[in-house]
């Protein structure tokens, strides 16, 4: 069972530094791994805190989705053999989604699998990437391709590191969260929806913490993703291909977070004509996502370049496209098939 250190009034890694000299980890032995911006602005405060981290052994990979590459994770696993690393070894991930993926992948297949520990520094993976046991690499440019579940044994979130962060990757983040209040917490979602729309947001340890809360719960009912956990997708299958689109069709590059924030729009325009939400929950999300993104013009061309993508989507089957739409608030439904023509229509309205 995972142990999750939630942000509260005392410093998370002061906590994760007490738990470490348990008696459960007296023969462990350590290797820690980052990126070139985690290495610089991250380490030195986990080391700071952590006593058993300051033995430890660094691995260093490069900084975003190119690290998600099986070449990288041989060499990672060449460094654990060549050091003699053996299964009481615990690698302990301090990053973004992309280390956590990876070095879930990586402790995954060692051995056929040692404990590791996730420590994010960006909201995205303390809100999400970093909890629920999805491990992950990328396969001939697709992402997310291959990988095992494999559940960290420790998930330590540190809201400090969010001030290492440039604003704009703190806003993707955001879009999770009222990804997750949408599925989850009506009252959390009137809040955050509130300070964006005032333009006096700043991250709330609380809501941090809500947020984690909620999707841990998820994962514990569904840890393998056969069912329930799937409402953690809403406005992904439109978002994962908004992002993708964007990424190869000469338009402004879209990062993850705010590619499902537009996909929400499109989830939630569909919601309230196929399964009667209150149009108003549409509206007033789309005033809080434009205040915070462009939303895109879609042109017919366009929208036949997203479906190409939502076609390959992993999540499909018999040929529908299967989405997670809302009923209500805190009520969402999983894989209703739409047609086609409702993509387009969808993709068209966004704006
Ligand atoms: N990010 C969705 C999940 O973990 O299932």
């Amino acid at each position: 069972m995972t142990r999750t250190i939630l942000p509260s009034r005392t410093s998370s890694l002061a906590r994760l530094n007490r738990v470490l000299a348990g008696k459960a980890f007296d023969n462990a032995r350590f290797f820690v791994l980052v990126d070139e911006n985690t290495y610089t602005h991250c380490l030195p405060r986990l080391i700071s805190y952590v006593d058993r981290l300051q033995q430890a052994e660094f691995m260093e990979v490069p900084v975003g989705e190119e690290c998600k590459d099986i070449a990288i994770a041989t060499q990672l696993w060449q460094t654990l053999l060549e050091s003699n690393a053996d299964r009481q070894t615990i690698l302990v991930n301090i990053g973004g989604g992309c280390i956590t993926d990876l070095g879930g992948f990586v402790a995954a297949g060692y051995k056929r699998g040692i404990r590791y520990i996730n420590i994010p520094t960006t909201l995205i993976g303390m809100v999400d990437a970093a909890i629920g046991g999805k491990t992950a690499l990328n396969l001939n440019g697709s992402k997310n391709q291959v990988g095992f579940f494999h559940q960290p044994e420790i998930i330590c979130i540190e809201p400090a590191f969010l001030n290492t962060l440039p604003d704009s990757e703190v806003l993707n983040g955001v879009f999770e969260m009222l990804k997750t209040f949408l599925i989850g917490d009506p009252v959390q979602y009137d809040r955050l929806c509130q300070m964006l729309l005032n333009g006096t947001f700043e991250i709330i340890p609380d809501m941090i913490a809500s947020c984690a809360e909620i999707k841990t719960a998820i994962v514990k009912q569904d840890p393998r993703d056969l069912g329930i956990r799937r409402i953690l997708n809403l406005g992904h299958t439109f978002g994962h291909a908004i992002e993708a689109y964007s990424h190869h069709n000469g338009q402004t590059p879209l990062a993850h977070g705010k590619a499902v924030g537009i996909g929400l729009i499109c989830a939630l325009y569909l919601s309230v004509r196929k399964l009667g939400l209150d149009p108003a929950i549409l509206d007033r999300y789309r005033t809080v996502t434009t205040k915070l993104v462009s939303l895109p013009h879609y042109t017919l061309r366009d929208t036949e370049g997203i479906l190409s993508y939502m076609r390959q989507d992993k999540k499909n089957a018999n040929n529908d496209i299967l989405c997670v739409l809302l009923q209500n608030l805190s009520a969402p439904v999983i894989d209703l098939p739409v047609p086609e023509n409702e993509i387009r229509d969808a993709l068209l309205k966004i704006s």
